[in-house]
């Protein structure tokens, strides 16, 4: 068993001073049920993925946390993520979903702790009092980073704005359809680490003509040009699948590179299509 060989980015210096990295890769969960979780990680975890993204909302942390123990991998060799889910922004809320979360996932420091929606129109709940919280569990020592994900550039400036303290990472959809140029050159000007969610599309980019056009000149997957797009355009990537054969196929991208050309030809493909929820449409 080897960790795959793709590079880390560091996301942060965490409460005690150490650098906090993240790898560039790593493994989506959302939609798989708590039973598969188990398999589904330990395939992963077999295959040399470190780092997973699982969610409160998703219900699979139980399943990712005996995963995590079956495959005897030392702890400091993982990255770990969660996410505080809707009803939990709230701080004795978000405190107590934090323990459950901990429990479920037997460990006792997370990697990566990140506020799942901004919430910014729920009646009661405010960004500002949130990301306080966020903070105070940084600062307790449970996790090593603390982010945000589907956060837009008003958002983070709000959030930003009140502490003084920049998210390590914001989480967003993001793919050759929907790239999200204005918010990652907010993200450089605070020092934000961008991590796209739905990298294929949920899949639907794996059709695109372009794609397959410059996945059959090069020799390898649609998939393999997508992820391979995310790397090199310094995005933190988590595709899912719940096969072993796509999670080995979806990993094995550094045995080539997309020129200009193909990096130019999807960075065209942009159209603003979202595959999942806007996230001014989420609410409590
Ligand atoms: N923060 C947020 O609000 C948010 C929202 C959505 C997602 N996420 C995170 O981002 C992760 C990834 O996003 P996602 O799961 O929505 O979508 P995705 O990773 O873009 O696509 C997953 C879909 O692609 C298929 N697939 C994967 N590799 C493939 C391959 N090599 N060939 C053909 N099909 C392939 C999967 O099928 P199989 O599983 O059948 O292989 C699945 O249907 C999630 O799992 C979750 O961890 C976060």
């Amino acid at each position: 068993m080897c960790a795959l060989s793709v590079p880390a980015i560091a996301l942060t210096r965490g409460t005690n001073g150490e650098e906090v990295l993240v790898p560039q890769l790593g493994l989506g969960t959302y939609k798989v049920s708590d039973d598969e979780a188990e398999r589904v990680v330990c395939d992963a975890l077999e295959v040399g993925y470190r780092h997973i993204d699982t969610a409160q909302m998703y219900g699979n942390e139980a399943g990712v946390g005996r995963a995590i123990k079956a495959s005897g991998l030392a702890r400091q060799d993982l990255f770990i993520t969660s996410k505080l889910n809707n009803p939990n922004h709230r701080r004795e809320d978000a405190l107590r979903s934090l323990d459950a979360t901990m429990e479920a996932l037997d460990l006792e420091v997370l990697d990566l702790f990140l506020v799942h929606w901004p919430l910014a129109d729920s009646p009661g709940i405010d960004l500002v009092d949130t990301w306080r919280t966020m903070i105070e569990i940084l600062h307790s020592g449970r996790v090593r980073a603390i982010g945000v994900s589907n956060y837009q550039p008003e958002h983070l400036n709000r959030i930003v704005e009140a502490t003084g303290v920049v998210p390590a990472v914001n989480q967003v959809e993001l793919h050759p359809w929907l790239t999200q140029s204005e918010l990652r050159s907010v993200h450089e000007q605070l020092g934000v680490v961008t991590e796209s969610w739905s990298p294929l599309g949920r899949g639907r980019l794996l059709t695109d003509p372009k794609v397959i056009e410059i996945a059959d000149a090069i020799g390898v997957s649609p998939a393999q040009v997508v992820i391979r797009w995310h790397l090199q355009s310094s995005l933190v990537v988590i595709p899912k699948s719940t096969h072993r054969e796509r999670m080995t196929a979806n990993a094995d991208v550094v045995g080539f590179t997309l020129d200009d050309a193909h990096m130019t030809a999807l960075d065209a493909l942009d159209q603003g299509v979202r595959t999942g929820s806007h996230p001014d449409r989420i609410q409590v």
